[in-house]
């Protein structure tokens, strides 16, 4: 929390940085109220990066000398030490994290520090800070992403052989492989990583040079401060630049699917880590006790992943429902931003981590794999697409082998289990061939094409994955 012991008293409105036409204090409340301090001091970096950019711009266009920049730089980066080392006394009369820094700088280098703010208005500055924050969270965020996918083609190499039964309406389909099953998941993160990057680009452009809304009168360089700044461009109008947000909800919107994404994964796991499935055991690290049966091993970390998911599309809909109506140009209304978009960078941060770390260290018990895909007639598909091979309409098929998996169904068995002469009784073309594809793994490794789950077609996109990988930032 911001401690407020800062000189200015709400007593004299005048010390307010834009007292002068005020005849009474704020109310204590309003000014409580009003205040944003508490949580967007965590842009300071990015404010002072922008202030130091923007002073020597101003220098650069001969609206401060050198002196009066460097001046000023050397103030801002004390400040940041200052913030830094915890010696900083945040202000909750000083509003938000734009008039702290500057009150300090004024307080710290005098004069000069007045002429900081010069072509520049908070509705711009807060715009610019916001960009930049969010762009070193979208790469830190890719960073983690990758590391991600990284863990899963490991895992996926590892076990890019072992067959396990695939679901449909979390009904026993057709057999898969372990390793095709988490390169969906890689492919899921893929477009996510594709999101992310695509958001970056429209984030990073310069509202600086908007001022309050409609431009500024001196001859400001907006080119040379985007540059400073590592922008790919400026925001070419000024009333757009201070209002929209539409970037930070565009990057709730992709840190939304990612979420979705990972409930997704997070439920799996939870069903096959319970011993029902008993498909996976999740290492001990990432799991707890129950305080009163002493047997369980919960699967926590997934299912706080699925948990927060919904606040991250809370704040998604909070961030439309924020901008929606809002007459340009800046409002109030905007300081409201800054929450949702934290908090949905932190919960995005910590699920990623989280699974990063646990999933590719996941055990897999490929021996109940194996005997779940032998129950629940797997490969039932082969064997009607054995009989169109041997010159039966596939629908003729279906009717056939439908009726095999009912005696196989009321003897308990598998199809494999039934005798051939009992497989002949149904269709005299079946061949004692025919057993190799009734395996699941005869099943999985006769799926050999662009995109299925045979063991060779998962490898072949495990490399072209890492190859595209080594290519990528982050
Ligand atoms: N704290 C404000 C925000 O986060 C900064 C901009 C304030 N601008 C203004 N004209 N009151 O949006």
């Amino acid at each position: 929390m911001p401690q407020d012991n800062a000189p200015d008293s709400p007593v004299n409105p005048a010390a307010k940085l834009w007292g002068g036409r005020f005849s009474e204090a704020t109310d204590a409340f309003v000014e409580q109220f009003t205040a944003s301090v508490g949580f967007d001091q965590r842009l300071y970096a990015q404010d002072i990066t922008g202030s130091i950019a923007h002073a020597r711009m101003l220098a650069a266009v001969q609206v401060l000398t050198e002196d009066e920049a460097d001046a000023i730089v050397r103030g801002l980066e004390a400040i940041r030490a200052e913030i830094e080392s915890g010696e900083f006394a945040w202000s909750v009369a000083r509003e938000d994290v734009h008039m702290n820094i500057e009150a300090r700088l004024i307080e710290k280098i005098g004069e000069t520090g007045k002429k900081l703010h010069t072509g520049r208005s908070r509705n711009d500055q807060v715009a610019t800070d916001i960009r930049l924050w969010l762009r070193e969270a979208i790469d830190a965020l890719r960073v983690e992403l990758r590391r991600y996918q990284r863990g899963l083609l490991d895992l996926a190499e590892r076990e890019h052989a072992t067959v396990m039964p695939g679901f449909t309406h979390l009904q026993t389909a057709q057999p898969v492989t372990f390793g095709h099953h988490m390169m969906a998941w890689y492919e899921m993160l893929e477009r996510d990583a594709e999101r992310l990057a695509d958001c970056r680009r429209r984030v990073n452009r310069l509202p600086l040079g908007a001022a309050a809304l409609a431009g500024t009168s001196y001859p400001l360089d907006r080119e040379l401060t985007a540059r400073l700044l590592g922008f790919d461009g400026v925001c070419r109008n000024s009333l757009d630049a201070v209002s929209d947000r539409d970037f930070a909800i565009e990057f709730a919107a992709a840190a939304s699917l990612i979420m979705m994404h990972l409930s997704r994964q997070a439920e799996e796991l939870i069903l096959w880590a319970s011993a029902q499935f008993a498909f996976i055991d999740l290492p001990d690290r990432y799991c707890t006790g129950s305080s009163i049966m002493p047997q369980k091993k919960n699967p926590d970390v997934p299912e706080l992943v699925r948990g927060k998911t919904g606040r991250v599309y809370g704040h998604l809909i909070g961030l439309l429902t924020l901008m929606k109506g809002q007459p340009l140009a800046y409002n109030k209304d905007n300081q409201e931003d800054k929450e949702p978009l934290f908090d949905t960078v932190d919960t995005l941060a910590g699920s990623l981590r989280a699974f990063a770390d646990m999933v590719p260290n996941l055990r897999v018990r490929a021996e109940n794999m194996l005997e779940a895909t032998r129950r629940g007639f797997a490969t039932a598909t082969d064997l009607a697409d054995y009989l169109v091979g041997k010159g039966l309409p596939f629908r003729d098929a279906h009717e056939v082998v439908g009726l095999a998996v009912r005696l196989a169904s009321s003897r308990g068995c598998d199809l494999a289990d039934l005798a051939l002469e009992e497989l002949q009784g149904f269709d005299a073309r079946i061949e004692d061939d025919v057993y190799d594809l009734l395996t699941p793994e005869g099943s999985a490794d006769a799926r050999d094409l662009l995109g299925g789950t045979a063991p060779a077609q998962v490898l072949a996109r495990i490399a072209e994955a890492r190859e595209h990988l080594a290519h990528v930032a982050g």
